[in-house]
């Protein structure tokens, strides 16, 4: 039976190896266990204390490879993108894309507004009414008990944009939200709102205990809650691809553009209608989004939460990708939500997100939402190709040939050889294995 510890986050890292080695491996620090993860230690101590410093509990460092898509011009600019991703294929795809759309004008993006929000989510059983005259009187006043934390921000263009009071009690009985709206420009600012909002609590809460005629007769205020929300509908972006139908031809395509184009336009309203789809061509699309969010260091369970919420925003949950045909025009858009930051918390830290930044010549908070969203649509414009023509499997199999190779466990030769014979033939981990061995049985 294994132990329950007390005090682990209190031992020191090669302590702590040497408990789970010893607990869940019966090793000792001679061990695999120990070895392995002792192996992926960084051999710069201070890089490694930093590593160590971002989480909590750190016994070791989980490798993700970080790659690059080129050939991106996105509003006339043409990026090379930092992607940081574990699957194969996509990476390959997004880059594949990235071409397709260079030699055909490229990517247009726009942001259409950068609203961040906050809640102070509280219940009160007392009457309406005065508790939205006493909000009244006292608004100024929350706003004003924020103005110190929000200096710097609103030095650099930002800051408090709105507080009001919400009435949810037709959702739930007696339940108010306090509704801060931000502009935090180039930071995601998550830090800096939930400061704000447990302020806001603060005096909310004091001022209302003071009041003679909110809690009178035994009437009950409490704060439930204050945080800020990852729902940003009021923070988009759009990226979008446009060519002559025509245009779309490239070699191999084995029908007519007018039919692929059509073809495309189905797939799309397959994905805005179906649901099983939708949440298949959306994680495509997190495919990219999420690789270049993680590279540069931000927070891609907030996009990729905030995204699915989105999609969802009719009541149905959709695709987030558009496609239509118009007078002999094929265009492709994406529009979504993305808070994204490209100054503080881990962007500049991480020394490959800081590298990831430079990389796309330190864009602005907007100029990174576009470069995600573009990229985000090329990765959903590659699946989809593949999709409606060739099919997924001989493209993503190709990639993926390595991964196979690298389970089975092959020398440098029969990989070689194997890249070699998969080229015109069908991959799949039996195909690869019975190669494999039938090369082998050969010698
Ligand atoms: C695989 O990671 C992503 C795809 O399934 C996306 C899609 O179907 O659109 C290929």
């Amino acid at each position: 039976m294994i132990q329950s510890v007390e005090g682990f986050s209190q031992l020191s890292k090669p302590l702590k190896i040497k408990w789970l080695a010893k607990e869940y491996f019966r090793q000792t620090e001679s061990g695999p266990t120990y070895k392995t993860l002792t192996s992926f230690w960084h051999p710069n101590a201070e890089v490694q204390k930093l590593f160590d410093e971002l989480s909590e509990n750190t016994l070791s460092n989980f490798y993700l490879p970080f790659g690059v898509a080129p050939n991106f011009l996105i509003n006339g600019k043409c990026y090379c993108v930092p992607m940081v991703i574990e699957e194969s294929s996509v990476v390959a795809a997004a880059a594949k894309s990235g071409k397709f759309w260079l030699e055909r004008g490229g990517f247009t993006a726009a942001v259409k507004s950068t609203v961040k929000v906050g809640q102070v989510h509280f219940y009160y059983n007392g009457d309406k009414k005065a508790l939205t005259q006493f909000f009244n009187t006292i608004k100024d006043f929350l706003i004003d008990s924020v103005s110190s934390e929000l200096t710097n921000m609103k030095a650099r263009g930002g800051g408090l944009l709105s507080l009001e009071l919400m009435d949810k009690t037709s959702e739930a009985e007696n339940f108010y939200q306090l509704f801060a709206r931000f502009e935090t420009c180039d930071a995601m600012g998550a830090n800096l709102i939930n400061t704000c909002l447990e302020t806001f609590a603060f005096n909310f809460e004091t001022k209302i205990t003071e009041s003679s005629t909110l809690l009178n007769q035994g009437e009950e205020f409490q704060i439930v809650m204050s945080i800020l929300s990852n729902y940003t509908p009021e923070c988009i972006v759009e990226a979008s691809v446009e060519c002559d139908i025509n245009r779309l031809y490239y070699q191999g395509l084995q029908m007519s553009p007018e039919q692929f184009a059509k073809k495309l336009e189905r797939a799309g309203i397959i994905a805005n209608y179906d649901v099983y789809r939708a949440t298949t061509n959306n994680k495509g699309i997190f495919n990219g989004i999420d690789a270049v969010v993680l590279a540069t260091g931000n927070d891609f369970r907030a996009s990729a939460a905030c995204g699915h919420a989105y999609a969802a925003r009719s009541g149905q949950y959709r695709s987030l990708t558009k496609i239509t045909l118009n007078d002999q025009k094929f265009k492709m858009t994406l529009e979504m939500p993305l808070a994204l930051g490209t100054v503080g918390g881990l962007t500049n830290l991480h020394p490959l997100s800081k590298l990831a930044l430079e990389l796309l010549g330190n864009p602005s908070s907007k100029d990174l939402m576009m470069i995600v969203a573009s990229v985000g649509l090329a990765q959903n414009f590659a699946a989809v190709k593949s999709l409606v023509t060739t099919g997924i499997q001989l493209g993503h199999m190709k990639m993926h040939l390595l991964n196979i190779l690298n389970q089975i466990g092959t020398s440098e030769d029969e990989k070689n050889s194997a890249k070699l014979f998969f080229q015109n033939e069908k991959v799949s981990f039996t195909a690869v294995r019975n190669f494999i061995e039938s090369m082998r049985w050969k010698q």
